[in-house]
């Protein structure tokens, strides 16, 4: 009894839980036109057992932020797949916060917002998704405007997810490169008819690795 009782202990102080004392507000003074453009997905934090399973398949992956004139944004993602290069699209729409955006989660059926919490522009950022803090929901993830990354920017990245509760486990900084998009002449509507192609398993990959 008492050996099932510290068991079940050590599997409770085992799990994970996130520091909610910080109040996570975006960058002061966020300038959404200096944020468009390229970024590739350098490192991702992500405590759902969905990422524990697949975060070991992660690249470094590119995508393309665009902004309307209103100051709704589309991010697009490009992700290698078996059968070739996939796009997706997230649309965030702006709030009253500049650098706070919220959209609505397919894989959740969820409205998540979108945090940009910190950015020099020109070489790095750091998003936060999910600010409530939720083991399934939230996650960080580390941009910047090269796929190859500076060990200072990485520190970054790493430091904030430890401080915001995240486990080592659940940070990741890909090494590979994902080779999309490639210069294949190939139309914006085959991508998106692969993208409507996949298996569970790469859709459930998809959304972990859009941000
Ligand atoms: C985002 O994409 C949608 C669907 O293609 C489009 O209607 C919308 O105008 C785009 N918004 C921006 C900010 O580009
Ligand atoms: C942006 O951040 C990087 C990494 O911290 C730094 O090396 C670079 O000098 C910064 N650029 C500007 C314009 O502040
Ligand atoms: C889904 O992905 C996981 C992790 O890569 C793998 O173990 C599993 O076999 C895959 N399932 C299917 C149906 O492809």
């Amino acid at each position: 009894m008492i050996l099932a009782l510290g068991l079940f202990l050590c599997v409770l102080l085992g799990t994970h839980g996130f520091n909610t004392q910080h109040s996570i507000e975006p960058q002061a003074d966020f300038d959404l036109e200096k944020f468009t453009g390229e970024w590739y997905r350098l490192g991702v934090a992500d405590e759902s057992n969905t990422f524990a399973m697949l975060k070991h398949h992660l690249k470094v992956s590119k995508g393309l932020l665009v902004a309307d004139a209103s100051g709704n944004v589309n991010l697009t993602m490009w992700t290698m797949r078996p059968n070739g290069c996939s796009i997706s699209v997230n649309s965030y729409e702006k709030t009253d916060v500049p650098g706070a955006f919220t959209y609505f989660s397919k894989r959740h059926k969820i409205i998540k917002d979108i945090t940009m919490v910190e950015t020099n522009y020109t070489d790095y950022s750091l998003v936060l998704k999910y600010k409530s803090m939720d083991k399934e929901y939230t996650q960080i993830a580390l941009y910047a405007r090269t796929p190859t990354p500076t060990l200072e920017v990485i520190q970054k990245f790493i430091s904030f997810a430890l401080t915001l509760g995240f486990s080592e486990g659940a940070i990741m900084v890909p090494a590979d490169i994902d080779h999309c998009p490639n210069l294949e002449s190939r139309s914006t509507a085959e991508f998106r008819e692969e993208k409507s192609a996949q298996t569970t398993n790469q859709s459930i990959f998809g959304t972990v690795s859009n941000v």
